[in-house]
Formats: C-alpha cells, structure tokens, sequence
C-alpha cells in the first residue's frame, strides 16, 4: 500500500534562494507551456538575482519527507487591490494528484486573506486541462477576463482565462476548502 508523507508548507525566505532557483528552473524545464519566464531571469549562478527576484513576490514551498516538491507565487492583482493573485504554480511530476498543490494554494489563499484580500486570481491557461481541473475542484470560478497565453507554445494556445476565488468570510464561504 502506498502511504503518502505529510506535506509541509512553509514561506521561503530570501536566504532559501537556492531551493527557489533549483525549483524555479525545474519548472521552467518541465512545463515551458504553463510556467512562464521572466524576461530579467536571471542566469543559474546569479545569487544577488534570484535574492532581488524573492524580494518582490511571496513564495510559499511545500515539502514532503524532507523533499522541496512544489512551490507557489503570490502578489498582488494589478488593477485590484482587494485582490490578490497566484503568479504560479508547480509541482514536481512525481509528487501530481497528492494534495500539494492543495495544500500549496489553501494555505496561499489564507496569506492573501491574511493581508486583507477579499478575492484569490488564477490565471491559468484555457487548454491547461490539469490546471483548470484542479482550479475548479479547490473551488475557483472562470470570470470573463481573458488575455494571451506567454507561455513558449503560445502561438499554438488559445489563451489564459482568470479564475477567481472568494476569500470573504460568509455563511455561504465559512472556510477555505
Ligand atoms: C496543475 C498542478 C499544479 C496540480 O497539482 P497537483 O498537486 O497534482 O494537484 P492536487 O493533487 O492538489 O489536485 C487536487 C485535485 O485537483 C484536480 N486535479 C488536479 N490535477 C488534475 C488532473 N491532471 N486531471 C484532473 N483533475 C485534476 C483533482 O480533482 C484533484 O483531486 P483528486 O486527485 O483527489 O482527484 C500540477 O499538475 C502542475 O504542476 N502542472 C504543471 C504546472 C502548471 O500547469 N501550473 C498551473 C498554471 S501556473
């Protein structure tokens, strides 16, 4: 019988720079599509980069049995200031359909309510069946904002939908899934 470990999600501080770039890079390798670069990305060894690069967005990590297995990227949405927005997420391949992105979003969704935010935005691409299916299961509803995907195939894409979640405290949304 397969047990899975316990999954542990924590904040990654700037001086974990080394797990977000080897975490980042890997994302980048294995889902060009969905993870998109930055156009300042900075080389593998550029450590003041990747320092400056944590300083501007909120990066929450999972781990399981001692293992960095999938990380998450908050902000802030641009034209909301009620709202915060998921920049990104991935896990590894090996660690799919075993709560952690579960878990990596339920506990970005309660930093963004934390810091005052009424809705969570996703982001995610409208051809992007795993992302959309699990946007859909954690409970996040399609607006009718679109915009073009970024991705490295995004000629090929028919573009990103945003997805968004309410963070409200209410008796028809008493907690986060
Ligand atoms: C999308 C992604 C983050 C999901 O991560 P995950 O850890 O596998 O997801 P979870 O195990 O938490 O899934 C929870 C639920 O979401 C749904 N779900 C997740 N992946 C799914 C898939 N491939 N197909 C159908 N439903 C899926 C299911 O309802 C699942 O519950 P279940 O396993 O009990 O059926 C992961 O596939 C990934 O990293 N993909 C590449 C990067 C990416 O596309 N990121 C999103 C855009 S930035």
């Amino acid at each position: 019988m397969k047990v899975m470990a316990d999954i542990e999600v924590r904040v990654l501080g700037e001086a974990d720079w080394q797990v977000y770039r080897d975490l980042r890079l890997a994302a980048l390798r294995e889902s060009p599509g969905a993870v998109v670069a930055a156009d300042e990305e900075q080389s593998r060894d550029d450590e003041q980069g990747w320092r400056e690069r944590m300083r501007s967005i909120r990066l929450l990590v999972a781990d399981r049995a001692g293992e960095a297995v999938g990380i998450i990227g908050l902000g802030v949405h641009a034209r909301d200031e009620q709202a915060g927005e998921i920049l990104g997420v991935w896990v590894a391949p090996q660690a799919r359909r075993s709560r952690v992105a579960w878990d990596l979003v339920r506990a970005g969704a309660e930093h963004s309510r934390a810091q005052g935010h009424r809705r969570l935005y996703f982001w995610v691409g409208s051809d992007n069946g795993s992302a959309v299916a699990f946007a859909s299961a954690f409970g996040f509803r399609p607006t009718s904002d679109r915009r073009p995907a970024r991705g490295t195939d995004a000629g090929d894409s028919p573009g990103e939908v945003a997805m968004v979640l309410s963070l409200s405290v209410d008796p028809g949304n008493p907690r986060l899934p």
